[in-house]
């Protein structure tokens, strides 16, 4: 279990004190099990201060807003954890028209939101990757102005694809790609997914993205069933061989309906401790990555009222208000307790803006706030 694998990395530790690790320039994977381990108030704090300090030092004092926009729940993967799988059959399937995703960019665009996620189901059927490429193309001309004179800055998250539809999407106009490797250990992807997803062929993609140009992030779920602090530890540093651009990662939440929802029984008493892991997780891979954006996701507020605001904390630099249409919110629901299902649209905007403000951060408005990573890692690439 987690609290027994937490209590054998503590043994571990060695004896360099968490204060001289937290000031190295470079972290070893012992370096981030001790971060990772760490349980004593004094140390969090130091932990959260470092990571928040590094953010400043590397990515600025702005946090930068994705609007979040679910355009589809048709998938053909079949994530044992994942609430929209192919096999749940106990939701209403969607997909939303051109002209409404359109629409929602051009309001986001207005309220200076600088960037846009569209995430979905995978699929790969030509009609979804024309009508993909098609949408794109209208975003990113319709949101053009005086203030955002290049349009909205698009990101994507559509899952597994081929290396030409990558390229399409990237020509389309789409300049960022997330696609979470969701466990850096092939065993434990193993055990989260059919034989048919493989995790060599995920990690492929990663790097066929980051070979066509675009802005690349993963990230992985914190808590799953089975998952250690050496993997987690290990997460990172996969971020960092892979030379990733951005870290999108939260905690693992039940879903009801599917496979992997009998382990939600035991799971509220790990909560306290799972939030705390993902906080840890932010500051860890802050501090070994520096100058990428990372976010503070949608389920790190599922699992506390003001997750973001501490993830902000923590050293996340992006929060990603929910701009999907209310009336299919409730259809979107990758884990159970989705915060803002009931919310009217634009209600997350000025919560958000106090929410981080809060936090000590501003927001920057009318920007794309790409990471500087991105910039630095095509100008000095590794053969
Ligand atoms: N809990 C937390 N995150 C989940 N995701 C999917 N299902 C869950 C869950 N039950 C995450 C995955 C995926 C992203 C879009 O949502 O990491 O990559």
């Amino acid at each position: 279990s987690q609290a027994s694998a937490i209590s054998t990395c503590r043994k571990r530790r060695s004896a360099t004190s968490l204060k001289e690790i937290l000031a190295k320039e470079e972290l070893t994977h012992d370096d981030l099990v001790a971060i990772l381990s760490a349980q004593v108030g004094a140390d969090i704090d130091a932990i959260r201060e470092a990571a928040f300090a590094m953010a400043e030092r590397e990515v600025g004092t702005k946090v930068y807003y994705r609007g979040l926009l679910e355009f589809s729940n048709r998938c053909r993967s079949d994530c044992l954890y994942c609430g929209i799988r192919r096999s749940n059959t106990r939701l209403e399937r969607y997909s939303l028209s051109e002209e409404e995703m359109v629409g929602v960019a051009l309001r986001c665009a207005e309220a200076g939101y600088g960037s846009l996620m569209l995430q979905s189901g995978e699929r790969r059927d030509e009609p979804f990757i024309a009508g993909l490429e098609r949408v794109i193309r209208r975003i990113k001309r319709e949101t053009r102005s005086p203030a955002l004179p290049d349009g909205l800055g698009l990101s994507l998250c559509v899952g597994e694809q081929s290396r030409e539809v990558y390229e399409r999407l990237r020509e389309a106009g789409a300049h960022r790609y997330l696609l979470r490797i969701e466990t850096s250990s092939p065993e434990l992807f193993a055990r989260l997914h059919p034989a048919r997803q493989r995790y060599e062929e995920r990690v492929d993609c990663i790097d066929t993205l980051s070979d066509l140009g675009y802005l690349v992030g993963t990230g992985v779920m914190i808590g799953l069933p089975g998952q250690t602090i050496d993997d987690l530890a290990r997460d990172i540093l996969f971020f960092r061989d892979r030379r990733i651009d951005m870290v999108g990662m939260g905690p693992y939440i039940p879903h009801g309906d599917t496979p992997m929802a009998g382990y939600a029984a035991t799971f509220s008493l790990r909560r306290r401790e799972q939030f705390l892991l993902s906080l840890k997780m932010i500051a860890a891979a802050r501090l070994a990555l520096k100058d990428v954006n990372i976010a503070a996701t949608t389920a790190l507020q599922t699992i506390h009222p003001f997750g973001r605001e501490w993830g902000v904390r923590f050293g996340a630099n992006i929060v990603m208000p929910l701009v999907t249409p209310a009336r299919v919110r409730k259809s979107y629901q990758l884990y159970d307790g989705k915060p803002c299902l009931d919310d009217a649209e634009g209600a997350c905007l000025g919560c958000l803006a106090d929410r981080v403000a809060t936090a000590g951060r501003e927001v920057g408005l009318n920007a794309w706030g790409d990471a500087p990573h991105w910039g630095r890692r095509r100008e000095a690439p590794v053969e």
